[in-house]
Order: structure tokens, then C-alpha cells, then sequence
């Protein structure tokens, strides 16, 4: 395991100077969990977000986006689509709101995918920080992972990029993400990469965290400014930097925890087209393609430029199938795809208790 100086080292070379890294990321991949690229069907299930983080285009205080939510025809007509296209692994993704109503109604969708599916899809949800008492309802209802990034393991960043509140505390996400994981989910987590204000011992330290956290899945890309945020226009490094340092990122994840999944996100294809290819070839295997309703997708805009707006599945299925062939990979959509990080520490905890 690298320490962080090492890390830090790694994240400055010169690009010209890196492809060793990204080959041997990529190398470890596939001989511990392969060269199959899974897909997750990524529903944006609403915009409405009680928090205020100052560089998300959906806070609560931009008051310039109209508010969705699905209603629960689109919700069952988007499920039934889904399994038709012969997904395995769907992703909800959605703005916080800790109101019983949204509760109940995240409770029913799951229940409708358990019952609409016969029981053969995986459920993430990444809808932010809830009661202990909440996360439990949601997995017996049948969600089965659950995201939450920690945006940055700087504590004093973190207070830079949110308002100082109850609502928006350091030590509070990190106990949900504890929580998740003792009530057994696959926890991921995660970091915007450049954040203004972040320095490269910042990011070698995420990685130390994050394998600290013992998480089974990542998620993480670029810090992207968006016009409505209090953030925009403060963006300390360039753009083709956070870029670069996003994929030097997945590839050091990748060597310091060889066996759980890492998203290669969309944020990366919003700064070059091919960005998620790169990304599988740093040493991510996850995509999340979007299946929200197309209509609805401008307004679940967490950042300026955000791809994949107007493109409808079949498009984007078919091209990304060809893009990943072409980088020595395969995508697969009719798979669980579970973190075999977290599949080991499974059979490690019936062998103890056995
Ligand atoms: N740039 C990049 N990522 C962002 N997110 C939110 N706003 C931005 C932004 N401006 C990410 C956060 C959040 C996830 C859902 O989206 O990391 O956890």
C-alpha cells in the first residue's frame, strides 16, 4: 500500500509519464474481478433536495430549477422498462428529503421492484444521509446497496463546501456511511476531485480513507462548476487537470483495494466524450447509464454540461456496448455485478460465525 506521499507523488506526474500506472490499474482489475464492465440503470428519481452544498446545481437554494418528482405511473412504467431492456442492477439516485411521505414512496418503488421483477434485480439507492430506522425499512423493502459519498475526507474542506449547520455535518455522514454498513448493505462512497481549495495531499488522503472506510464500492469524478452554485467560477485547478487526476485516482483506488467496484462516472464523459472508456482503462468497471424519463433529465442537472440529455437507451446501450469491445472489455447488463469485496468479507463472517 502506497503511504500518502507516494500517492501524492504518483498523482503529479506527467501525463506522458503515467501510463504505467493506468496499465497496472487496469491489469489488477482484471485479474481480480475481470474485464466485464457492469452497468447499473440509473434512475434520477427527483431534484428536490433539502441540503444547501454549495456546489450542487439541485441545492435547496437555487431557486432557479423547477422540482420534479416521478409519479408513480412513470415510476412503474420505467421499472417495466427497464427489466424489458434485461437489467439486473438498478441504481436510484435522488435529491434528500427526509419527509415520511418520500420515505413511504421510496419503500413502495422497491417493493414494486421486488414484485415486478420476481425478485431478480439489485437495488442501490444513493438519496443522502437518513435515520437508522429509515435505511432498515428501505433494505427490508429490498434495497440492497446504498451510495453516499463523503464529497472530501478533509473535514475542514468539507466545512468550506457546505453551509454550517445540523444538516450538513462532517461527523454525521460518516455515521450514516457506518451505519449502512453495519446494517449490511454494500456501502459505496466517494469525492469530487478538484474541489476548490483541495490540495493533492488532500486527494492522497481520500484514498487512505476510503480504504480505511473499507467500503465495497466507489464512485467518484471531477468537481464540475455549475452556473447557480455558490462555487462557481472558484475552481482552484483547471479542468483537464481534475480530469487527469479523476482517472490517476480510480487507478491508485484500484491498487490500494483490488476487489471492490469503482464507477467510472458520468461526470467524466461530461469533460471528454470518451471519458468513461478511460476511466475502465484506469481501473474502473461500473457504468450507470441513464434510464430517467428523457423529459426530466435537464432539470437533474448537478453540474453545468451534463451528458446524456437528450440521448435515449437504446442509442446509448448499443454505442457504449461497441465502445467498451473496443477497449478490450464487455459490458454486461444481465448481471448483479455485487462487489466481490464485499462478497469475501460475506463468506468470511458465515465461516466465523459458522
Ligand atoms: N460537480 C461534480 N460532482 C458533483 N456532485 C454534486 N455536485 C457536483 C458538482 N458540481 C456529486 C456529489 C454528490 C453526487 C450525487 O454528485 O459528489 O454526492
Amino acid at each position: 500500500m502506497y503511504t500518502a506521499s507516494e500517492i501524492t507523488d504518483l498523482l503529479n506526474l506527467p501525463m506522458f509519464e503515467s501510463d504505467e500506472l493506468f496499465k497496472t490499474a487496469n491489469e489488477t482489475k482484471i485479474n481480480t474481478v475481470g474485464n466485464i464492465v457492469f452497468t447499473r440503470a440509473l434512475i434520477e428519481l427527483s431534484n428536490s433536495c433539502i441540503k444547501d452544498c454549495f456546489y450542487c446545481g439541485i441545492r435547496m437554494g437555487n431557486k432557479l430549477t423547477k422540482r420534479y418528482i416521478l409519479s408513480d405511473k412513470e415510476i412503474s412504467k420505467t421499472i417495466d422498462y427497464t427489466i424489458k431492456s434485461g437489467f439486473k442492477s438498478i441504481v436510484i439516485q435522488s435529491g434528500e428529503n427526509s419527509s415520511t411521505e418520500f420515505i413511504l414512496k421510496v419503500e413502495d418503488i422497491l417493493k414494486q421492484i421486488a414484485q415486478q421483477s420476481n425478485n431478480t434485480i439489485r437495488v442501490t439507492l444513493s438519496m443522502g444521509e437518513h435515520s437508522d430506522d429509515t435505511y432498515k425499512k428501505w433494505q427490508d423493502a429490498g434495497a440492497h446497496r446504498y451510495l453516499l459519498r463523503i464529497e472530501t475526507s478533509n473535514p475542514k474542506l468539507y466545512s468550506q463546501i457546505h453551509p454550517h449547520d445540523d444538516k450538513h455535518s462532517f461527523k454525521q455522514r460518516i455515521q450514516c456511511i457506518e451505519s449502512l454498513k453495519k446494517l449490511g448493505y454494500q456501502t459505496g462512497s466517494g469525492v469530487m476531485i478538484g474541489i476548490p481549495g483541495q490540495s493533492d495531499e488532500d486527494l492522497a488522503n481520500d484514498i487512505l480513507f476510503l480504504k480505511n472506510l473499507d467500503i465495497d464500492m466507489c464512485g467518484m469524478g471531477p468537481f464540475l462548476e455549475h452556473e447557480q452554485t455558490p462555487l462557481f467560477n472558484h475552481a482552484t485547478i483547471p479542468l483537464l487537470k481534475r480530469f487527469e487526476f479523476s482517472l490517476k485516482m480510480i487507478a491508485l483506488l484500484r491498487l490500494a483495494m483490488p476487489d471492490i467496484n469503482i464507477a467510472a462516472s458520468t461526470a467524466l464523459q461530461s469533460v471528454v466524450p470518451n471519458g468513461r472508456e478511460q476511466g475502465i482503462l484506469s481501473g474502473a468497471n461500473v457504468i450507470m447509464p441513464n434510464i430517467t424519463p428523457l423529459h426530466y433529465r435537464e432539470l437533474y442537472k448537478l453540474y453545468k454540461n451534463k451528458p446524456g440529455i437528450n440521448q435515449n437507451i437504446e442509442d446509448s446501450i448499443t454505442a457504449l456496448s461497441e465502445n467498451i469491445n473496443a477497449i478490450g472489455h464487455s459490458l454486461s447488463l444481465d448481471e448483479w455485478g455485487d462487489s466481490l469485496h464485499y462478497k469475501k468479507e460475506k463468506l468470511h463472517i458465515s465461516h466465523v460465525k459458522e
